[in-house]
């Protein structure tokens, strides 16, 4: 049944939680606003400024959208210097193996990701020229759960959305999927909001999923 992958990337294919954590940690200390892992968990799958937004919820004051652009501003070069840590190390075998084991079935491979560093990521984990396609926030203008990231990613892909599986780690993103008319895998925290066709408890089973469709 499905001839193409469209993976979400932080949290799929690499972890960038701790990264996004530390950037958000120093930008919410400056404004003195109460941060910890659980409101952290809470931006998975959400663009840059919903996130800061989400921070904002514990702030008493008024910000002006100026005030918050330049806020995001600082928080993606605090992220991206911590991204400057990761390498090809970061890109686990099975994540690896499991990617080339794919495409030898002949299933094409596609990102869908809201972050705007996305090609960046890729490039570090030197994943930079693997895809056949990257949809990412650079090319949207609604992000998860609204469905447009995948949609785009199929279609560069030029594949409908019935023959598309994604990968997820985030419920915002499970949403976005079904909402695409896609079919979705869950991975890890998504797997309990139960809302997705398939669960996977490691990546590899992914394998199985597209044999068996
Ligand atoms: C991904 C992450 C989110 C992040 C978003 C935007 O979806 O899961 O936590 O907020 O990308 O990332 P960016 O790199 O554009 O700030
Ligand atoms: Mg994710």
């Amino acid at each position: 049944k499905y001839q193409a992958v469209i993976f979400d990337l932080d949290g799929v294919i690499c972890s960038t939680d701790t990264y996004h954590y530390q950037a958000w940690k120093a930008i919410a200390d400056e404004l003195k606003i109460p941060f910890n892992e659980t409101i952290n968990h809470r931006l998975r799958g959400v663009s840059r400024m919903e996130s800061f937004e989400i921070i904002l919820e514990k702030y008493d004051k008024e910000m002006s959208r100026e005030e918050k652009v330049s806020w995001t501003e600082k928080k993606n070069e605090i992220y991206k210097e911590l991204l400057k840590n990761m390498s090809p190390a970061d890109l686990s075998e099975e994540v690896k193996s499991t990617l080339d084991a794919l495409r030898e079935k002949g299933l094409l491979l596609a990102i869908g990701s809201s972050s705007k560093n996305a090609g960046f990521i890729l490039g570090q984990l030197g994943l930079g020229e693997y895809f056949d396609a990257v949809s990412d926030g650079n090319n949207i203008t609604k992000s998860k759960p609204d469905p447009e990231v995948f949609v785009k990613a199929a279609q560069f892909i030029g594949k409908e959305p019935e023959v598309c599986l994604v990968v997820e780690d985030a419920k915002a993103g499970v949403e976005a999927a079904k909402a695409g008319g896609m079919d979705c895998a869950a991975i890890g925290d998504a797997v309990k909001c139960g809302m997705a066709e398939h669960n996977l408890s490691t990546f590899a089973d992914l394998l199985q999923v597209v044999q068996e469709s």
